[in-house]
């Protein structure tokens, strides 16, 4: 049974517009003209309890908005969203006591304070039992560290150690869904390797329903079971990572660099993807055209200074669907 549902989702924000210049910022103080963006396009999906679903799409995607009308800060236009049986904007007192977030470019701690002092706050905010308080500290310090910094006030904090402290501060009340909206960024790959494990941890351990907003592939390979694509506000893949990467990892690519500058190369079954007259990049099948027997017709015809053969990685096929260059696949995709 689902415990997020979400149907039809639509957020339209109304934004100024201002017009150039001394005498267009008068205009448009005095009479302001206003425009909508949709943010989000009519989106539907459904998570179930447990579950650990990545949420990536490009900068200005829609994430962000998402995730802040799921937790209840931000009201739909239209649509609708139930989490655990409640509606999150409407009943907001409710279900602020069984959900957690971390948005990675704002911090839940107070600035001048030590960390520790947030979490005797929450502690008391959330009418916690000392001994469940204690355990559950103990737990993120052993895999967090934060006893190294905890102490120290938070705007002396790195990222890393900051990031880490909001996302304890997000579970310490133990909440039943748990929003992170990209809390890996700018973190160095050290940190982020640590994020992404405490996250995967409190998600097998504690069955937290789980949604991760990024646009770092590695987060959603590393940590999710399923991920949903985000693309100018509306949901244009849903499915596992593997299924997405033995669709498209069919494809490897076959780059040489040719002695002299070559031109209008033609060979059946490979597609030309870049041509730099020395340098010349050919995409074709794996199952259905050898690259060994590629690589020495070529050499036959032609003088080589060197080749790389790359095999498609998740990161590309991400890419390329963004571009457009791709189309979903319809037995894979929950969506097209
Ligand atoms: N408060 C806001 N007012 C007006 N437009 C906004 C606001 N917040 C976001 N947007 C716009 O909505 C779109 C989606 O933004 P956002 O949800 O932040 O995307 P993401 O998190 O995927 O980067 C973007 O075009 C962004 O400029
Ligand atoms: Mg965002």
């Amino acid at each position: 049974m689902s415990y997020i549902e979400v149907n039809n989702l639509v957020k339209d924000y109304k934004i100024n517009v201002k017009k150039r210049g001394i005498l267009g910022s008068m205009q448009s103080l005095l009479i302001p003209e206003y425009k909508m963006i949709r943010a989000v396009d009519d989106i539907s999906f459904s998570i179930k309890k447990g579950e650990m679903v990545g949420f990536i799409g490009p900068n200005g995607a829609g994430k962000s908005t998402t995730v802040k009308m799921l937790t209840g800060i931000l009201m739909p236009t239209s649509g609708n969203i139930i989490t655990g049986g409640l509606s999150p904007h409407s009943d907001r007192k409710k279900n602020a006591a069984r959900i957690g977030a971390v948005f990675g470019q704002r911090t839940q701690l107070w600035w001048d304070l030590p960390a520790e002092d947030t979490f005797d706050l929450l502690r008391y905010v959330y009418k916690m039992p000392e001994k469940k308080f204690k355990a559950n500290m103990e737990t993120f310090n052993e895999l967090l560290g934060l006893n190294e910094f905890i102490s120290k006030p938070v705007r002396q904090l790195s990222l890393g150690q900051r990031m880490r402290a909001d996302i304890a501060a997000s579970l310490i009340h133990d909440p039943e869904i748990v929003f992170f909206d990209e809390p890996t960024i700018g973190l160095d790959v050290v940190a982020k390797q640590k994020v992404r494990d405490f996250v995967r941890h409190m998600n097998k351990e504690k069955n937290i329903t789980m949604l991760f907003t990024t646009h770092d592939m590695g987060d959603i390979e590393k940590t999710c079971d399923r991920m949903l694509i985000i693309d100018k506000g509306k949901i244009i893949y849903d499915g596992t990572p593997d299924d997405i990467k033995k669709k498209y990892a069919k494809y490897r690519t076959l780059i040489i660099d040719f002695v002299e500058k070559q031109s209008g190369i033609e060979i059946p079954g490979v597609e030309v993807c870049e041509d730099k007259g020395n340098k010349v990049q050919f995409r074709f099948i794996k199952d259905e055209v050898s690259a060994q027997e590629l690589i020495s017709s070529l050499t036959k015809k032609y003088e080589i200074s060197d080749f790389t053969l790359q095999e498609a990685d998740i990161e590309n096929v991400i890419r390329e669907i963004y571009e457009g260059g791709i189309k979903c696949d319809e037995n894979l995709c929950g969506v097209c």
